[in-house]
């Protein structure tokens, strides 16, 4: 997807050579090191809380697709906008439409692919369409890259800017030239755009699955309820070993419907085998994840939802591994791994402390079945579905009105 944009996740790579430190890498640890990162996962889902229920009062239970896609896409974007450029453009509305909005574009993007395989596609003119959407794309996309890293070097500049990753490594870099600003500018949007769209997916996929599988919802409540009261407070992400049903929820919906369902392309560094065929180096590799994650061999029943699978006594015997293949492979893993996993854990946990999600009932009485099909992008979303969202009881939504709605 060079035409419009995914040239910047390429460019971590670059930046990887320059600091010529993979470890040490301020902008990697702030990913990693999960510990360090609870606040924006969990400021970010009081929000989404709060936000949901602007459209889910009693008398509409039922948000249309996209009002609650926005309020998912919302929360996501806040978590990795307020890490990498601080609380200003974390919190900015502006900021968050114009990046969904170049988010939007990178998941349709799907299309765009073929011009990484096909690269003399970049030279088919303006009048087609796919050239004529890739321009569209390209610019906001720019901007996505310009406008927040602008603010940090303005607020730099006043002496107001906060810890953030564009504003640390601007500061060591005391010294640095166009080229290597241009390469913080370019890291920080990926980080951006490799890290909220991914966990927009896994989110909407848990709507999803909340509607179609009742009982897996029915067994999180109770497992919340037993860890930290019958809705009293909202978890916290130290309530996690006490409640690991929730962990596997996340797990699963990573294998049920992974959110880079063929992976991201790799070349192979030198010559290799696989089962007779011949791989010359240099080859591009697209790893199939989804048949990775959905071998009945190690997945019994890979087609249900069933987050049991990974409890430890159905792990024996290789089955049912933690499925480490949606976070990619080799040198080029998620560095955003544990931030994601910790982003889940907490987001899940807090909207199901709260809120019951069910099918949507129509005036008749009739529940209507929601659509579980998924964009057949290189990063896949499910499709617009509706399903119910409404608070658990009186204190839950006692507890949802409590919680700000700018954090
Ligand atoms: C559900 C959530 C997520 C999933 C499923 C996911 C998955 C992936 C995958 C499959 C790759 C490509 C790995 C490869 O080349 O084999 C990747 C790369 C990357 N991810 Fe994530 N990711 C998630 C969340 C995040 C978050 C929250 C961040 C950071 C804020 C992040 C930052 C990155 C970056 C910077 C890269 C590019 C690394 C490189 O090319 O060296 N990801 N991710």
């Amino acid at each position: 997807m060079d035409g419009i944009g995914w040239f910047l996740v390429r460019n971590v790579l670059a930046y990887y050579i320059y600091r010529a430190d993979l470890t040490a890498s301020t902008s990697i640890w702030y990913l990693v090191a999960s510990t360090s990162n609870h606040v924006p996962p969990a400021l970010a889902s009081k929000c989404l809380i709060r936000g949901m229920a602007s459209i889910t009062d009693t008398k509409k239970p039922t948000p249309s697709p996209q009002e609650f896609r926005y309020h998912v896409r919302k929360t996501a974007a806040r978590i990795v906008l307020k890490m990498t450029y601080g609380p200003r453009v974390g919190t900015s509305e502006d900021y968050i439409v114009l990046a969904d909005k170049a988010l939007a574009s990178l998941a349709e993007a799907g299309a765009g692919y073929a011009q990484d395989y096909l690269p003399f596609l970049k030279y088919a003119p303006s009048c087609f369409e796919f050239r004529r959407k890739a321009q569209k794309w390209r610019k906001l996309v720019r901007a996505m890259l310009d406008v927040p890293f602008a603010s940090v070097k303005e607020e730099m500049a006043q002496g107001t800017a906060s810890k953030c990753m564009v504003s640390e490594e601007l500061e060591r870099l005391s010294q640095a030239c166009p080229r290597t600003e241009s390469i913080i500018s370019n890291c920080a949007a990926t980080m951006f755009a490799a890290g909220a769209d991914t966990v927009v997916s896994a989110l909407s996929s848990f709507f999803l699955v909340m509607a179609l599988y009742p009982d897996v919802q029915t067994r999180a409540q109770r497992e919340l309820d037993k860890a930290i009261g019958l809705p009293q407070r909202l978890p916290l992400l130290t309530d996690r070993p006490q409640i690991p049903y929730i962990d596997y929820i996340c797990y699963e919906l990573l294998r049920w419907n992974p959110v880079t369902p063929i992976g991201i392309a790799h070349y192979t560094t030198e010559d290799d085998e696989y089962k007779g065929y011949r791989i010359p180096k240099g080859t591009t590799v697209l790893p199939n994840v989804w048949a990775m994650l959905h071998d009945p061999e190690t997945y019994p029943d890979p087609l249900t939802f069933n987050p049991d699978r990974f409890s430890p006594e159905n792990r024996a015997n290789g089955l049912n591994q933690i499925p480490d293949p949606a976070f990619g492979f080799g040198r080029r893993l998620c560095p955003g791994k544990f931030l994601a996993l910790d982003t889940l854990w907490i987001v899940v946990a807090t909207i199901l402390t709260v809120y019951n999600i069910s099918k949507e009932v129509d005036e008749t009485g009739q529940v209507k079945e929601p659509c579980a099909e998924f964009t057949p992008h290189s990063l896949s979303h499910p499709g617009p579905f509706t399903c119910t969202i409404s608070p658990r009881s009186p204190t839950a939504r006692q507890l949802i009105m409590q919680t700000e709605m700018h954090t």
